[in-house]
């Protein structure tokens, strides 16, 4: 539950809720100019950067292996993704509703945000359906979605605001760093990357307004509290990555009909739920960005981020 009426932040410059939504409604695209008709996955492909999916660690993987791996690790890029936008989304809603009749543009550029959140979701499940449909077996994921949400969203709204912050850049990471040159991932895969990173910057932007919102006023024992149950949903998430890497091995072998050993899968655990946790916790948690405006509410908070971040890079 929401229980503050959190009110525009007036000393924060770098970001306005008027050029954000300009910006949101000249991108604007459609699910369908993404995937569906002759739009598919191409499965001679790799869908995921290496930096991110970490297959060629495992050298006891032929090339076949790893590129079946490797997808196996798109499909879950989907799922993790379709998750974590389930509680952004009643987030990014209860965070606007109390304050409808205060700043139009402020109340436009988050129900716009929202909204995208929602396609977003489709469009991840879309991909999905097409992922299930042509990869040939099956692939579990974690969650429900619901489930998931219910537990991020009993932490305070700071915490949460944070986590969200911190996906909202990792997405932004993903794409510059790891996707946008790269020419041998699949096309389709690719393109949805590149769209869900169109929208994210402005989330990216609407997500530190909210933080420095929701933190505006509060001590330093405040923020402490805020930053140890950021912490929590981390510690959370980083359970379900740990769950999703076993869940990874079991569609693999699945897949592959090879049976690992029983040091290979102990290889294969270790460094596949590291790389998850670089995908999903450690490219947000170090991220400039991110760094930048957990620092500017607190030095101290940010130090603690700081040094629990290399467990998850
Ligand atoms: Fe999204
Ligand atoms: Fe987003």
């Amino acid at each position: 539950m929401l229980d503050a009426i959190v009110k525009p932040n007036k000393t924060t410059p770098q970001y306005d809720y008027r050029e954000t939504l300009v910006a949101s409604q000249r991108i604007n695209w459609q699910i369908e100019d993404i995937i569906g008709g002759d739009k598919k996955l191409d499965f001679s492909k790799p869908f995921m950067p290496e930096s991110l999916a970490r297959v060629e660690e495992l050298s006891f993987l032929n090339p076949d292996e790893k590129r079946v791996l490797n997808q196996i690790k798109g499909n879950t890029y989907l799922a993790i993704f379709g998750l974590v936008e389930e509680f952004i989304l009643p987030f990014v809603l209860d965070h606007v509703r109390p304050s409808l009749d205060e700043d139009d543009y402020r109340v436009r550029a988050f129900l716009q945000f929202a909204g995208e959140e929602a396609k977003h979701i489709q469009l991840f499940k879309r991909f999905s359906q097409e992922f299930r449909e042509n990869f040939g077996s099956d692939c579990a994921v974690i969650g429900p979605p619901t489930e998931v949400a219910k537990a991020v969203l009993a932490h305070q709204p700071l915490a949460v605001a944070l986590a969200i912050l911190l996906i909202e850049w990792m997405s932004q990471r993903h794409f510059i760093e790891a996707i946008k040159d790269n020419r041998a991932l699949d096309p389709q895969f690719k393109s949805l990357l590149r769209h869900h990173w169109m929208e994210e910057a402005q989330h990216a932007k609407l997500d530190t307004l909210m933080v420095e919102a929701l933190a505006d006023g509060m001590s330093e024992a405040e923020l402490e509290k805020a930053v140890d149950e950021f912490l929590e949903i981390g510690g959370f998430l980083d359970e379900g990555m740990k769950q999703q890497t076993i869940f990874d091995l079991e569609a693999f072998e699945r897949a592959t009909g090879r049976k690992l050993s029983a040091e290979e899968r102990e290889e294969f655990l270790a460094k596949q739920h590291q790389a998850n946790r670089w995908t999903y916790l450690g490219t947000g948690m170090t991220h400039p960005n991110f760094r930048a405006t957990v620092g500017a509410l607190s030095t101290v908070q940010l130090k603690r981020i700081e040094e629990v971040a290399p467990v998850f890079c």
